[in-house]
């Protein structure tokens, strides 16, 4: 039988970074339909504008395609499309028919067929400030995933809690707001966005009086199920990272990667501290500290699902890193625990 196998990757614009990345896209393609070198009869590559440091095709004839006819095109623009894209159409004799033929996309081309997605689940929790939400960000750009930022969603009850006039350490009271709140979710390619009525209240609810909010709602047994459900819906069809306190332990405890992310209280307070000054607001160090601290008793000693490190969770303790190299860790990581096509 003739198939013919579309796949996509993200590649760095060098000669390596062409060729490794072409490499890895062909041997998943094989590895994934059990194609041979010798029953493959051509492959089309294209590349974006931004790729001009090698041919991909190059790759092919490493492998040992040396009799598949190989060309090397490049791919038309759209406006606002994928940077750096290596796309691959694959022609070959296989056991397999068209139907059943596994189409792969890799690191940031999976957003290019959301269709294939299969769910998978990478659970980030940690303290606060530990960076959990930049990094799960990251990790999930990289991999072509959504980023499910949990902690807006609590964020986004206090806010309701508050324009309804009510008091969020008052159990009936939260209670009460939470029958009538409408919260959506969307995802853009800039990121998760969140509507509370219909109105994108995304970067109203980062205030630091919304984080206070956001704990003393994430008490309540009431609130944290009614969330929970909407975290679980949002994963099952989507590739997920999804970052909080409870979700290795409670929301997605049948992640295949769960990551615990630290840092100590002095380098949380100075990340925290750098963010304000950049804002241009002025703080003091002890009491952002105690702050801090003060969150992560709350956060860590409630009854209804306090912050807790999974048993199965890796540690990543962040004290002495930079963000890239948080991320290359926490790839690392998800490589090693078999997650297919990372
Ligand atoms: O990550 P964040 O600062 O946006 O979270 C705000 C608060 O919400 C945090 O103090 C605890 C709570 N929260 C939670 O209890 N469970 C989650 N999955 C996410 C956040």
């Amino acid at each position: 039988m003739i198939v013919a196998i579309r796949g996509a990757t993200t590649a760095e614009n060098t000669k390596d970074g062409i060729t490794a990345a072409a490499k890895e896209l062909l041997q998943e393609i094989f590895r994934a339909n059990g194609l041979e070198n010798d029953r493959v009869i051509s492959i089309l590559f294209t590349a974006t504008a931004d790729l001009d440091k090698a041919y991909p095709a190059v790759a092919a004839r490493e492998l040992g395609l040396t009799q598949a006819a190989l060309t090397c095109l490049r791919e038309m623009h759209v406006e606002g499309s994928l940077p750096r894209c290596l796309r691959v159409q694959v022609t070959a004799q296989a056991d397999i028919a068209q139907k059943d033929v596994r189409h792969i996309y890799l690191k940031e081309a999976r957003t290019l067929r959301p269709d294939l997605s299969t769910g998978i689940k990478i659970a980030i929790d940690g303290p606060s400030a530990s960076g959990k939400s930049t990094i799960a960000k990251a990790v999930a750009a990289r991999l072509g995933f959504v980023h499910i930022d949990t902690g807006a969603m609590y964020r986004t009850v206090a806010l309701h809690v508050r324009e309804s006039g009510k008091n969020w350490d008052d159990e009936g009271d939260v209670l009460t707001a939470m029958e009538n709140i409408d919260i959506d979710i969307a995802y853009a390619p800039d990121g998760q966005r969140i509507f509370l009525a219909g109105e994108d209240v995304t970067r109203a609810v980062r205030t630091a009086e919304m984080g206070v909010g956001a704990s003393a709602v994430a008490v309540y047994a009431g609130v944290r199920q009614k969330l929970v459900e909407l975290q679980r819906r949002l994963s099952n069809s989507r590739n997920a990272v999804m970052d909080g306190r409870d979700i290795g332990t409670v929301v997605l405890a049948d992640a295949p990667v769960k990551i615990f992310l630290t840092a100590s209280l002095e380098a949380r307070t100075r990340r925290r501290c750098n963010e304000l000054a950049a804002m241009g607001l002025d703080y003091d160090f002890d009491s952002i500290a105690a702050q801090i601290q003060k969150r992560d008793f709350d956060d860590s000693s409630r009854a209804s699902s306090p912050l807790k490190q999974a048993e199965d969770a890796v540690v990543v303790d962040t004290s002495d890193m930079d963000i890239p190299e948080v991320v290359a860790a926490i790839l690392q990581i998800i490589k090693e625990k078999g997650v297919p096509y990372v």
